[in-house]
Parts: structure tokens; sequence; C-alpha cells
């Protein structure tokens, strides 16, 4: 290996550990954000706080800017007013190039509809990020990665050479979530991961995101519409409504508030069914 090589591993290694959870007490810190479409105010006096090494739960109604918001954080959306720190430091005002893309390697992100490209297999697709970052890694290199994500996801080994049209929904999703963690990132951002997957498939997808979470000591920035989701996997959840965060909390500290949205939401028939089905999957844990 030559010194050069050595050099750059060392330095990705010293940039890995400057984010580690431990080192921050919040990994996203959002200022008085304000986005605005023309005469649509989106956002508006909007202050966030993601714990770093949460699942933190993003729910709004439709068209209240969770994807907006998302796009924001990751830079895709240049904010009207405010300010957005990601792990102390703030996106807008980094001028540098290297130090820019240093930050944007922390993170990935699984967008709405979690698009892969349809022309490559999952294995290239996942390989996209990493080459994109990593362009002196060699094919061999390239491709023991994209196996190793393919399994840390669920994926059966054969998944890796398939194109996204030969696979189910729910494997979709599976390779969109390697993609997102092809830079072993410490920030997920997934925004609306479960949509369009039955029940079961939706909990499997579930369970996998708490484990990757815990395992890898993730912090993760979760929008869903999904109760089932908000319940298995999220340490607090924020809401989204009148442009801005109105509450954020464990699920029980957001019943305790008397917004009329949060207790529609969480107490309607949808949310209380969710509740009791944790409930017996809990007295069942108990049990055995
Ligand atoms: N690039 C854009 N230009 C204009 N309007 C936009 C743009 N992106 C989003 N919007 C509008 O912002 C609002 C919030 O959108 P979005 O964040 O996608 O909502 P959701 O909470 O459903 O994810 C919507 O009314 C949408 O039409
Ligand atoms: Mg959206």
């Amino acid at each position: 290996m030559t010194d050069e090589i050595q050099a750059e591993i060392q330095e990705e290694l010293a940039a890995a550990e400057a984010v580690r959870p431990e080192k921050f007490e919040f990994a996203i810190r959002i200022r008085g954000l304000k986005n605005q479409f023309g005469d649509a105010v989106i956002h508006e006096n909007l202050d966030l706080d993601v714990r770093s090494g949460e699942i933190l739960g993003i729910v709004g109604g439709s068209g209240t800017g969770k994807s907006v918001l998302l796009r924001s954080i990751v830079g895709l959306q240049t904010p009207t007013e405010g300010e957005i720190e990601v792990y102390g430091k703030t996106l807008d005002a980094i001028t540098d190039q290297e130090e820019s893309r240093d930050l944007r390697r922390r993170w990935g992100v699984m967008f709405q509809g979690g698009a892969l490209f349809s022309t490559l297999s999952v294995a290239e697709n996942i390989q996209v990020p990493l080459r994109e970052y990593y362009p002196r890694l060699d094919q061999k290199l390239l491709d023991e990665i994209a196996a190793y994500k393919v399994s840390m996801v669920g994926l059966p080994p054969d998944a890796g050479p398939k194109f996204p049209a030969e696979l189910s929904g729910g494997m979709v999703k599976r390779a969109g979530l390697a993609r997102a963690l092809a830079l072993d990132p410490a920030l997920l951002f997934l925004d609306e991961p479960t949509a369009g997957l039955d029940p079961i498939g939706a909990a499997k997808f579930d369970e996998l995101i708490r484990e990757l979470a815990d395992t890898m000591g993730l912090t993760v920035f979760l929008i869903t519409h999904d109760l089932d989701s908000l319940y298995a996997t999220c340490d607090r959840v924020a809401v989204l409504a009148e442009k801005r965060v109105i509450a954020v909390g464990t699920i029980p500290e957001l019943l305790a508030t008397e917004h009329p949205w949060i207790q529609d939401y969480f107490n309607g028939p949808r949310g209380r069914a969710a509740a009791s089905c944790k409930q017996a999957i809990e007295r069942q844990d108990g049990k055995s």
C-alpha cells in the first residue's frame, strides 16, 4: 500500500471519528428556518434539534413541508432564512469544496420514492456514491463493499446483479437503503421509506432500521406517515404543522399535549390501533 493511500485512510478514519455520536449532543440544529416558494411560505420560524444517536420521526400532514425540510438540511434547497447546523457546521457557510464534501460524506439519504437507477444493477447502484467519493477504489473492492451492503440490509447475495425491475417492492426499498448506507454514514435520512409496502414488509423494514441504527450508532431522520413505524422505531417524534415544528418528544409526551392535530393523529382510530398493537406485542414479549 502506498504512503499516499495510507495517509488517505488515516484522514478518513479521523474524519469518521470526529462525528461519532458521543462527540455531539445534537447531530442537527435548526434555528429560525424559513422556506418560501413564490408567495407560498412553507416553513417559518422552524426550530428543531436532532440528538446524536436517536431515531427521530417526522410527521405532519401531506404538503406540510417534510420533504422540503429534509432537502434543506442536505443542502438541496437553500432556505429563505435561518440556520442549519450539521455536526456543528453550517453547510451554507462552508466555502471550501473539500470541507463541504467531508460533511456531505457523513450522511446517506433515501429519498421519497427511493428511486434506484433503473439501468444499473443493485450492486452498481450501491457503488455510485462509492465511485463518486473514492474514485480510486478498484472494481474488486467496490464489488466486495457492495456485497457486504447487500447482506447488511438482509438481501440475498444473488440480489446484487439484479436490476430494480426484477425485485419486489420490499427488496427495492432494501436496495435503496443499502445505497444510502454505502459510505457508512453517521446520519441517515429516510423519506417515507415504508410507503407502498404491505404491513408485514413495512414491519420488517422498521425492524431493520432499528437494528442498523443500534449496531452502527446511526442518527436517523425518519419521515413517515406510518404510525406503526413511529411506535416500532422512533425514540422521539417531531410534529410539523403551522409551518413549524409544533411539538417534539416521545409518543407519551406528545399524547399529553392538547394540540388538536396531535390528538387526532395519535388518538384517532388508526393511532389507537397502532398503540394497542404495540401493547399486545409487548405483552407477548413479556411472556416469552
Ligand atoms: N421546488 C419547489 N417549488 C415550489 N414548490 C415546492 C417545491 N418543493 C415543494 N414545494 C411545495 O412545498 C410544499 C411542501 O412540500 P413537501 O415538502 O414535498 O411536502 P410533504 O410534507 O408532503 O413532504 C408543497 O405545497 C409543495 O408543493
Ligand atoms: Mg414528502
